[in-house]
Order: structure tokens, then C-alpha cells, then sequence
């Protein structure tokens, strides 16, 4: 299974999903440090490629990377992601890109590299999205675009390479506690605050994002690792978006 952003978060609990049943994992960051750690591991069942996927002319040779890693793969999770919290006047257009060519630009190439090893082997494609995708909060409207565009890669390649065996779903987790969301969100022109300071906005800032889920929690990145399990696992599921969320999109206001 090659798994993009294995060193933390989602993906780093996706490849220990994927390993504590007996698979092989093929991880990509572009930590080469967290990477040999995560391999240290399982050195039998671990593979690493260093690599930034925002690097798109790169990523053929990533792909071949990750074939030869084992001699075949057998599925792909595009997880790695970046999110910038951005309101409209704020928004900078190296950020709008970057986000795009992450969250967008490479799962597309890295699908489209590895579908045709996918078919014929019941291969599978799960789509790291977001609940963003579907409900829009403020300061999100790049980042929420790019997950909503994956929505639709997700779906038309669902429906164009069913008949090769290779199906593709996506996860739309709620926030789930990782670095991702520990990154103060800041006011325009607002100096990053430091120290203390630091804590107790990240502290408020969690707290504020756990009060939306009606569960009382935020996800757990097994949580969501559970999921795309499951997603790669069942024969007959393809095309689909699961959200899983502990509520947060039902929930009022
Ligand atoms: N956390 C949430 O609340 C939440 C909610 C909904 C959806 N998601 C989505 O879930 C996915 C995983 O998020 P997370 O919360 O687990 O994030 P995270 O803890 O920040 O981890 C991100 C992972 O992506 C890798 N990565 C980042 N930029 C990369 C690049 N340019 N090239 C290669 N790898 C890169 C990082 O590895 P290196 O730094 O080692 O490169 C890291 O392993 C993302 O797609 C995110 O949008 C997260």
C-alpha cells in the first residue's frame, strides 16, 4: 500500500492500520528523518520515498520509486495535504497554489501513474478529503476548494477505471487532532504569538473546534485510518464520499 504523508497524522495511523494486519507499506514524505524512523519500524514491511508531492514534474519518478519498492502495489491513499487559514483579503496566491498542487494536482498524477498497476490486482484508490469539502467555515475557501475538487476527481475516476477492477472513494473526516489543526490561525496582520501565549491560543483554538462535534471530541487519526481501511477493503464500494465526523456536520450552527 503506498500511503503519502505516512510520517504524521492520518497517514502515519493509516500505515500502522495497514501493517497491524499483515500488509506492506510504502510511505512518502519529505522528512527523510521521520521516514527512516517510521521504517525502523517494520524494516521488513516498510518502504520509504522521500519526495515533496507539491513537486509535480517529479512525480513519475516517485511513482517508479514505489513500484520498484516491492515489485507492485496493490492500492494508493493520497493523504498528504496542506491547509492554510486564510480569509478572503488575506489570501496570497503562492498559498492558493500550493494548496492546489498538494491537495488537488497530486493525487490526480499519482492516480493517473498508478491505475494502470492498480487494475487487474482488485486495486484501490482512497482520497484523503475533508468535511470542508461539503460545509465551508471562514477562512478555508482554498483549501475547501481543492477538497471539494478531489470530491469530483473521486468520482469520475471512480467511474472510469471501475471496469479496469481499480475502485476510488474518499474520506471526508471532521477535524481530527494532528499538527494540522495546531497551527494558530491568526488575524490579518497579527504578529504569531510565542511561548505561553502560544498555548493557551492553540488550547482555545481546540476547545473551540471540539465544541462543534456533538460526539465531545475531535477525531483521533485512527479514527479515520479505521475508515480508509474498510475503504480499501470493500469490493463493491466505489465512487463513494464517507464522512466521518463525530457529527460535526449535522450539528446546528
Ligand atoms: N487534521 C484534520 O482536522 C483534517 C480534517 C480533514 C481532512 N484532513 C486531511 O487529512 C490529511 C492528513 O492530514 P493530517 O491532519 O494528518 O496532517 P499532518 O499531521 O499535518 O500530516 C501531513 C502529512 O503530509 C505530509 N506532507 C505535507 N506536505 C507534503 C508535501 N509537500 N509532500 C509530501 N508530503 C507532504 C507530511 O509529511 P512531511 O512533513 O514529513 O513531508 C505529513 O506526513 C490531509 O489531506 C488533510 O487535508 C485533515
Amino acid at each position: 500500500m503506498v500511503i503519502t504523508g505516512a510520517t504524521r497524522g492520518i497517514g502515519r495511523a493509516t500505515a500502522h492500520a495497514i501493517l497491524e494486519r499483515g500488509g506492506q507499506v510504502i510511505a512518502i514524505s519529505r522528512n527523510a528523518r521521520l521516514l527512516e524512523e517510521l521504517r525502523r519500524e517494520n524494516e521488513a514491511r516498510i518502504r520509504i520515498v522521500v519526495a515533496d508531492l507539491a513537486e509535480l514534474e517529479d512525480l513519475p519518478s516517485v511513482a517508479d520509486q514505489a513500484f520498484a519498492a516491492f515489485g507492485g502495489v496493490d492500492g494508493l491513499v493520497n493523504n498528504a495535504g496542506m491547509a492554510r487559514y486564510e480569509r478572503v483579503g488575506t489570501i496570497q496566491l503562492e498559498s492558493l497554489e500550493a494548496q492546489l498542487r498538494l491537495n488537488l494536482m497530486a493525487p490526480l498524477l499519482l492516480s493517473q501513474l498508478f491505475a494502470e498497476h492498480l487494475g487487474g490486482r482488485d486495486g484501490a484508490i482512497v482520497n484523503v478529503s475533508s468535511t470542508l469539502s461539503e460545509r465551508v467555515a471562514p477562512g478555508t475557501s482554498a483549501y475547501a476548494a481543492t477538497k471539494a475538487a478531489l470530491n469530483t476527481v473521486t468520482k469520475a475516476l471512480a467511474l472510469e477505471l471501475a471496469p479496469t477492477g481499480v475502485r476510488v472513494n474518499a474520506v471526508l473526516p471532521g477535524v481530527v487532532d494532528t499538527d494540522m489543526i495546531r497551527a494558530p490561525r491568526l488575524r490579518a496582520g497579527e504578529t504569531p504569538p510565542v511561548g505561553e501565549e502560544l498555548e493557551a491560543r492553540v488550547a482555545a483554538q481546540l476547545e473551540a473546534l471540539r465544541s462543534r462535534h456533538p460526539i465531545g471530541r475531535l477525531g483521533r487519526p485512527e479514527d479515520v485510518a479505521a475508515v480508509i481501511v474498510g475503504l480499501l477493503d470493500h469490493p463493491w464500494q466505489t465512487g463513494s464520499l464517507v464522512t466521518i465526523d463525530g457529527g460535526l456536520s449535522v450539528a446546528w450552527g
